[in-house]
Order: structure tokens, then sequence, then C-alpha cells
């Protein structure tokens, strides 16, 4: 308590100090800039933050060997004897994952929760003697141990008899759609996943209807689906967002199911009227559902995979199958957290941290509060260098410099004030003068992991050589990835 008044004090203090010399002067205390639109929600700007989520496939296809089940799969086939969802939340927890999405009900329309609307569920398995709910384990688990759950609801569904009948089978998905949103507690993300086969049958789903409901039922849940309304699909399922991503699209130009805009989701498009940044969604197996034959990834496959999500303005979305004793394997968990400390090796050291900033301008000049020195502290969002308005002429630039001997590195990671709106639409490194990459969009992060493998120089210059308004960049990372050995040539 007592430190908590001196913690006060100093601050009314030093807010007193520095209104008192604002006024003395006579001087105006610089202003953010105007924000350039569109913008992020709040719940968009904490699931970018994520930066990896968990995504666990499991059902009747984990039984059966199938990746999409045909919908006449016997229940009782379901019998994960072992199922332990602390299991899998701790592997979420040591991967240092906050988001675990579970398919709720796959393609095949068995259900892992006791719907009252159908029979096609887990009350029909062997499993607990059909007492059991997998979705009410996996929401307690995750609630215990503070990570936030999200779930997977199959609009194409191959059991139901509904399917087929525009009205009936809207009504059945809504209602099954308010069980999991009023009975499991606060939710993070609704998936919907637009696929269904050519030849199914033709269903008209009634998304608008669905997706208000979702917001009534939970308002800072994120929806996604191939065209949002707050996460998009990268259009592949490779884990791979475009070297140029854009969080902002135009909604207007989307449709779900609808493969000719895979290119336009995958890029975003710099002219775009909605916020809507996409998610990876990529398996660490080849399949979706655990199958006996396949293993998990390799490691450098893995960080490749990061590389081209997170560190180009997206979410991963990882997958984790369980098995069918209900456990995620030893193999997987154990490269998730070998993929965890790869990324902490590489990026808990910022070898830009001890060393100085210097940029073209700054806004409100020196002590402003806009300086070069922000993209070094902690605050990635909110606290960020801004060029002057009065770099006409010259693209602006922010330069980090080594005192003495320069520093070794082969990753740089840029990191834009997204909160103020994307901007950044060309940019270029140098180092001792030389340019050693080049990019275009960066957003909420952009990784170059360079093609030319270990740098070494005592001044790192990022030019920005195209942006809507003035570029806002909130942190600037050097870094040594002891995972990278770039083969010759490429
Ligand atoms: C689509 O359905 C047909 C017939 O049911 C089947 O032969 C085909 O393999 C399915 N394709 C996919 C991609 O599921
Ligand atoms: C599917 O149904 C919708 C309306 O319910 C109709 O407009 C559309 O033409 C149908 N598509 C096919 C391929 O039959
Ligand atoms: C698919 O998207 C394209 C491009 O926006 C659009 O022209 C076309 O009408 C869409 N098709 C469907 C079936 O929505
Ligand atoms: C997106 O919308 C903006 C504003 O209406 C427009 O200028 C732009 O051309 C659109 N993009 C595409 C790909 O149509
Ligand atoms: C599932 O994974 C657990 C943990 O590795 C293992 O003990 C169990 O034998 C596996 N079950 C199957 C069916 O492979």
């Amino acid at each position: 308590m007592v430190k908590i008044l001196h913690a006060l004090s100093l601050t009314t203090f030093v807010f007193h100090l520095s209104f008192t010399l604002a006024i003395s002067t006579g001087r105006r205390v610089p202003t953010p800039p105007l924000p350039i639109l569109p913008l992020p929600t709040y719940s968009q700007l904490k699931w970018q933050q994520r930066e990896i989520i968990m995504f666990l496939h499991f059902g009747v296809n984990t039984f059966t060997g199938y990746e999409r089940g045909t919908g006449h799969e016997d229940p009782a086939i379901f019998d994960p004897v072992g199922l332990d969802a602390n299991q899998w939340v701790s592997a979420a927890v040591d991967a240092g994952i906050s988001l675990m999405i579970l398919t709720a009900k796959h393609h095949d329309g068995f259900c892992l929760w006791p719907s009252k609307y159908t029979d096609h569920s887990v009350k029909s398995s062997r499993w607990k003697g059909g007492k059991g709910d997998v979705v009410r384990e996996f929401v307690d688990a995750a609630k215990a141990r503070g990570v936030d759950a999200g779930l997977y609801l199959s609009p194409w569904d191959r059991h139901e008899p509904r399917y087929g009948h525009n009205l009936e089978y809207n009504e059945y998905y809504l209602a099954q759609l308010q069980e999991l949103l009023t009975k499991y507690g606060s939710l993070r993300e609704i998936w919907f996943d637009g696929f269904k086969n050519s030849s199914a049958l033709n269903v008209t789903y009634y998304f608008t209807e669905w997706f208000s409901m979702v917001k009534e039922l939970q308002s800072s849940i994120n929806i996604f689906s191939d065209a949002g309304p707050d996460v998009r699909w990268v259009g592949n399922e490779d884990g791979a967002a475009g070297t140029t991503c854009w969080a902002t699209i135009n909604r207007t130009s989307l449709s779900i199911g609808n493969a000719s805009i895979e290119g336009y989701l995958n890029v975003g498009d710099p002219r775009g009227t909605d916020y809507l940044p996409a998610e990876c969604d990529v398996s660490i197996r080849t399949g979706w559902f655990w199958h006996k034959s396949q293993s998990p990834k390799k490691l450098s496959e893995l960080l490749q995979i990061y590389y081209n999500s997170v560190g180009r303005n997206c979410v991963l979305l990882l997958n984790v199958p369980p098995n069918a004793t209900g456990l995620l394997p030893e193999t997987d968990v154990h490269r998730l957290k070998e993929l965890r400390n790869a990324l902490n090796t590489i990026f808990s050291v910022n070898l830009a941290e001890k060393c100085s900033m210097k940029a073209s301008s700054q806004r409100g000049g020196k002590g402003g509060g806009f300086g070069p020195e922000n993209v070094l502290d902690g605050d990635h969002l909110w606290t960020y260098w801004a060029p002057g308005d009065e770099d006409d002429g010259e693209d602006p630039w922010i330069e980090v410099r080594v005192a003495d001997g320069g520093i070794r590195f082969n990753v740089v990671r840029i990191q834009e004030a997204v909160g103020l709106g994307q901007r950044i639409k060309r940019h270029e490194i140098y180092v001792n003068g030389k340019r050693i990459a080049k990019g275009t969009t960066v957003g909420h992060k952009r990784l170059h992991r360079l093609k030319g493998g270990v740098v070494q120089g005592s001044v790192v210059r990022i030019r920005i050589s195209e942006s809507k308004g003035l570029p806002l960049i909130s942190s600037i990372g050097l870094h040594f990835d002891p995972f990278w050995q770039p083969k010759d040539g490429s």
C-alpha cells in the first residue's frame, strides 16, 4: 500500500512538473498523429498479439483414419479412454500459446458436446458411458490455466438429415451455435469453415443471421471465416501469407467458400476499407486429424512457417491433433516445446537494445515523445517513432548505431503502431550503407530472415520508401537465429 502511494505521488509530481514546464515555456505538447482508417477493433488488436493459436481437430475421424468423415460413422467408435484436456492445455501453456480452438463439430456432423438437437454426439458414444462432454472438459481445463478458448462448428454437415433444406438446416445450425455460445463461458474466437465438397447438397448458409447472433451473445469474440468479419482466412493451408500482406481488404469483394479470392485473401488490399487481418492455419502433421502413421513436422519447417505467417503480419493457427487415447502425442508436445525454446533463443535478446538510435526527423522535435528511442522500449503498440512533417523529398529513415565493434545478426524485426492504422508500403534495410534486404508491408510484425546469412555492421538503417501518411514504427529488433542456415545462392 505504501509503495503504491509513493508511486502515485511520484507520478503526480512528474505530471505537475511537465505540465508546469509546458505552461511556462508556452510550448504545446506534440499530439499523436491522426489515425489512418480502417482501424483494428480492441478484440482484433488483442488477437494479433497472441501470434500463435492452437487448433485441435478431434472427433470420429481420430478413430477411423479419415480426414473428412462421411457422416455415417457409428458414434460408438468415439472412445478416447485416456482423454485429459489438462494435458492439451499444459502443452499450449509450455509453448506460450494463449488461445486454443477445438472442433466442436467437423464435416461428419458428430458433436463433441451433448447437443440436445441431435443424438449424433458424445451421448451415443462409449466414452464415459455417453455421459461425457469434450467441449466442457476443454473449456474448463483452459480456464483453470488462464488460457482462452475458441470453437469450430462446421457449416457443412454430412450427417444431419436437415442438410439440404435451407430453413430447417439454418435453424438447426443456429440452435447449436446458441448452445455453444451460452453454455461454455466466454469464447474468444469462433471458426466458420467455408469448405464443402462441390458435389455436396446445395445449402445457403444464413451467415448474416449467424454472425449477428454470435455478436449478440458474445460481444468480444472474433469471428473467423473466409470473409471475416473479424479475422479472415489467408487463402491456403500451408501457413504462409503473401510477402505483401495487408490487414486491410474490401469485405464487399469477399464471399465464403469462393476459390477465386484466395490470391486476394493472401495479400490483402492497401486501399481496403475493412480491417480484417489474416490467420494462417496449418497442421503440425500432414493431416488435420491424428493418424497413427503420421509424425510432426521438423523444427526447421515450423520455424519457416512462423517467419512466413507471424513474420508477415498474420497470426499462426497451428493444429495439434489429440490421438485416439485423447492425448496430444508426446512427439508433438516435444516439438512444440522445441519451437518455443527456439523462438525464445532467437527473440528474447534484441541486439539493438543497448545501441543508440537516430532518425531522419521526429515529430514535435527532440523530447516531443515520438523519438526513435521508442522502438527499443517494451511497448510494441502505443509508443513509436514518428518522423516530422518536414522530411519533404527525403524518405524517412531510422538508424541503429553501435558504439564499437559492430553487431552480428541475421534477422531484422520491424513492427508498426497498427493501432493508428497499417501504413508502410515499401521499406529497405541497409548495413553500413549497403542494402541487405527490402520489402513491402510491415504491419504488426515483419521479420526478415536475411537470405545472405549473418551480417556484421555498426550502422543499420531502415528506410521507409513509401507509406500511407507518416510511417509509425513501434519496435525494431536485430536478432541472431542460430537455426538459420541459408543455402548457398538462395
Ligand atoms: C466429394 O464427394 C465425392 C462424392 O461423394 C467424393 O468422391 C470426393 O472424393 C469428394 N471430394 C472431396 C474433396 O471431399
Ligand atoms: C443453390 O440454391 C440457391 C438458392 O437457394 C440458388 O440461387 C442457386 O442457384 C443454387 N445453386 C445450385 C448450384 O443449384
Ligand atoms: C467469387 O468472388 C468473385 C470476386 O469477388 C466474384 O466475382 C464472384 O461472384 C464470387 N462468386 C461467388 C459464388 O460468390
Ligand atoms: C477496395 O475499395 C477501395 C475503396 O472503394 C477501392 O479504391 C479499391 O479499388 C478496392 N479494391 C479492389 C481490389 O477492388
Ligand atoms: C497418445 O499419446 C500418448 C502420449 O504420447 C501415448 O501415451 C498414447 O499411447 C497415444 N495413443 C495412441 C493411440 O497412440
